[in-house]
């Protein structure tokens, strides 16, 4: 570059994943995740999650009809990333035929899906935070859980029990987090409403910890609560 001509400024893509960096270690490194990417909770523990999962993404999903037309949220409204059927079959297997009744959310999960849905009711750029700090994670660290629950518990691979992890409507996850990364590129709002944006990831990060954290509380210890199978 010439030395006198501006510096770029930085694509907003770099920008929310480089701030959201700490939390994102955070959440990653919250004992509820290391105990159960170590093997050492038990199935009960992972269905509870899911359970979580499954009210977060109801949350997530339920408004896409109305935000697909918004010019700030609609290009993220993917039906290829929609979650809740795949957490439903999973929810089927691991709980059974009463898995509905039986499911519920916690007092942090309560907190996390109320946030995503008045995101996605009154401010569709907050939406996108959430929309990003969720997909893009599951496609990515997502992956990797998937791998340590088929074979702590035994799922087929890409089966019953972690299709939530298996995008079936994405080919080549690579390019679509690419093309994911162009669309945050192109937000079309000003530098304020960026920063906006930013914080409220660090927020959902945030939501996301305290999920763990109470996740944590009725599993941690040695990783085997009474209930836990
Ligand atoms: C133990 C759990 C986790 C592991 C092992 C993990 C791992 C990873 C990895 C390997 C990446 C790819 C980084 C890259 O492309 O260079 C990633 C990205 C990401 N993760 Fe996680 N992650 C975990 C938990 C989470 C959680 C709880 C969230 C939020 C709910 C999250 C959100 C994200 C996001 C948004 C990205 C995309 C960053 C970007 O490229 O912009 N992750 N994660």
């Amino acid at each position: 570059m010439d030395a006198h001509s501006p510096a770029l400024p930085t694509p907003f893509s770099t920008l929310i994943r480089t701030a959201s960096h700490e939390a994102h270690t955070e959440a990653e490194n919250s004992s509820f995740m290391g105990d159960m990417l170590g093997g050492r909770l038990g199935v009960t523990a992972y269905r509870r999650y899911t359970e979580q999962l499954w009210f977060v993404y109801r949350a997530l999903e339920r408004c896409a009809d109305t935000l697909a037309a918004d010019p700030v949220a609609g290009p993220f409204i993917q039906p290829e990333l929609t979650r809740t059927p795949e957490l439903e079959r999973d929810l089927a297997h691991l709980g059974g035929p009463a898995w509905r009744s039986e499911a519920r959310p916690l007092p942090a999960t309560e907190a996390y899906a109320a946030r995503v849905a008045e995101c996605a009711r009154e401010w569709p750029a907050g939406y996108v935070a959430h929309h990003y700090t969720r997909y893009l994670g599951d496609l990515s660290g997502g992956q990797i859980i998937r791998g340590t629950a088929e074979k702590t518990w035994g799922f087929a691979r890409k089966g019953d029990g972690v299709r939530f992890y298996v995008f079936e409507g994405i080919g080549n996850p690579a390019a679509f987090k690419r093309e994911y990364r162009a669309l945050l590129d192109a937000l079309p709002v000003d530098d304020l409403e960026k920063q906006r944006v930013v914080d409220e990831c660090k927020r959902a990060f945030a939501l996301n910890t305290a999920v763990f954290r109470e996740l944590g509380e009725e599993f941690g210890g040695d990783g085997r609560s009474p209930l836990s199978a």
